[in-house]
C-alpha cells in the first residue's frame, strides 16, 4: 500500500537583495519577515486575513510599474523586491501623512500615547503637524453615537479606517456587529443593527478594541488608564473558567487599570472574552471579601482565620450530616476551577459527604 505525502511547493524569491525559498502559500510581507526584513505595516495584523487598506506596506517589484502592496500579493518564483528606497520612503509618507489630515496629532490627551502604531509611523517618517499644509481635507464634525455595547467608545476622529475591528469581529468572532459605513472624510465604524430596536450582534469582546492600531476603539470602564510607560504589566492567567487564558493587568501605582493581551502568549493568542478583559474592576471593589468571616453568637459578622473558619465549615457540615443525613447536602461547583480541580470536588461531596447531591454551574 502506498501512503501520500502532501508536499508542500517552495518558491525561491529575492528581497533586498536577500535570496529567499518560502512556501508558494505566503505574501511577500511574510516572507520578509521569516527573512528578518522589516516591512512597515498598519492595516495588517498576523491574526486577520491581509485587508490591504492603508498602502503603508508597498514594496517595489522589478518589472512592475507601480509599487505593490507587500500584505496581500503572493510570493512567486524568481521575483525579485525592494523593500527600502528613497521613493518607496517618499511615498509611504504620503500615505501617513493623507491618514493624519484625519487623524488629530495631539497625542498627549490619548492613553495609547507613546504605544500606537501610527504615532511610531509618523516618527520613523519624520512628520509633524506642519508637514499637512498641502491638504485641504474638510475634517466631519462627528457627533457622538452610542457604539455597538456600552462597554466601548467609538472615536471616528482618531479612527484612520484601516478596517481590522470589522476584519476581526466577522472572521475571528464570526458576529459581523460592525461594519464601516459611509465614504471619504464620512466614513465611520458603525453597529451593524437593522433598526433601533432590534439588538445589538455584539458580545462585548473587545476583540475590536484589542486589534485597532490608534485606540479608536476605547473601553470606558474605570478611570485614569496610565500612560503606557508608567504602566506596568503583569502576565497572569484568567480565573474565570478553567481554559487558562493569558492577560496582562495593566497596574499603574499598584492599582489595576485594565486588561491587555499578547497575540503570541497562551492558548488564547490575544483573544479573551467580556469578562477576562473587562470583569477587572472588582479587584479594588470594596465590598470585595478579603478575609474569612463567621457569625458569633449575635449574627453578626466577624473576621477570622482561615484555620479557625475551615474547622467551623467542617464542624457545621458534621452536624448537619449527623442530623439531617448525607442527601441534606450538595456540592455546587464552578467553571473557575480546572478539570482536576472539579473531579477533586466531586469526589468529596459523594466519597466523603456521602450524597450524589453535585453540580456544576458555568456562570460562577
Ligand atoms: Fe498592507 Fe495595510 S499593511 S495595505
Amino acid at each position: 500500500m502506498s501512503i501520500m505525502v502532501k508536499t508542500e511547493k517552495k518558491v525561491t524569491l529575492i528581497i533586498d537583495g536577500q535570496k529567499i525559498t518560502v512556501p508558494d502559500t505566503i505574501t511577500i510581507l511574510e516572507a520578509a519577515q521569516k527573512a528578518g526584513i522589516r516591512i512597515p505595516t498598519l492595516c495588517y495584523h498576523p491574526a486577520l486575513a491581509a485587508i490591504g487598506s492603508c498602502r503603508i506596506c508597498i514594496v517595489e517589484i522589478e518589472g512592475v510599474d507601480r509599487p505593490a502592496t507587500a500584505c496581500n500579493t503572493e510570493a512567486l518564483e524568481g521575483m525579485k523586491v525592494t523593500t527600502r528606497s528613497e521613493r518607496l520612503f517618499d511615498l509611504r509618507r504620503e500615505v501617513i501623512k493623507m491618514i493624519l489630515a484625519h487623524h488629530p496629532l495631539n497625542c498627549s490627551p490619548c492613553p495609547e500615547n507613546g504605544d500606537c502604531e501610527l504615532q511610531d509611523l509618523a516618527y520613523e517618517y519624520d512628520l509633524a503637524a506642519m508637514d499637512f499644509n498641502d491638504y485641504h481635507i474638510q475634517t466631519e464634525g462627528f457627533p457622538w453615537k452610542p457604539f455597538s455595547t456600552p462597554i466601548l467608545d467609538y472615536h471616528p476622529r482618531r479612527c484612520i479606517l484601516c478596517g481590522r475591528c470589522v476584519k476581526v469581529c466577522s472572521e475571528i468572532r464570526g458576529l459581523g456587529a460592525i461594519t464601516m459605513s459611509g465614504s471619504g472624510a464620512k466614513a465611520v465604524i458603525q453597529p451593524v443593527m437593522a433598526d433601533e430596536q432590534t439588538p445589538s450582534l455584539c458580545i462585548s469582546c473587545g476583540e475590536c478594541m484589542r486589534v485597532c492600531p490608534v485606540n479608536a476603539i476605547e473601553e470606558t470602564m474605570g478611570g485614569i488608564k496610565g500612560k503606557p510607560w508608567e504602566t506596568k504589566r503583569v502576565q497572569t492567567t484568567c480565573g474565570y473558567c478553567g481554559v487558562g487564558c493569558q492577560l496582562d493587568l495593566n497596574v499603574v501605582n499598584n492599582q489595576v487599570v485594565g486588561v491587555t493581551t499578547r497575540d503570541d502568549v497562551g492558548v488564547n493568542k490575544g483573544r479573551l472574552c467580556s469578562k477576562g478583559r473587562f470583569g477587572y474592576t472588582f479587584i479594588h471593589s470594596e465590598d470585595r471579601l478579603r478575609r474569612p468571616l463567621v457569625r458569633n453568637e449575635e449574627g453578626k459578622l466577624e473576621e477570622t482565620t482561615w484555620t479557625r473558619a475551615l474547622m467551623k465549615v467542617a464542624r457545621e457540615f458534621k452536624r448537619i450530616k449527623k442530623e439531617h443525613g448525607p442527601d441534606s447536602l450538595g456540592g455546587l461547583s464552578s467553571a473557575r476551577c480546572t478539570n482536576e480541580e472539579n473531579y477533586l470536588f466531586q469526589r468529596l461531596i459523594r466519597q466523603v459527604f456521602g450524597t450524589n447531591n453535585v453540580d456544576h454551574c458555568a456562570r460562577l
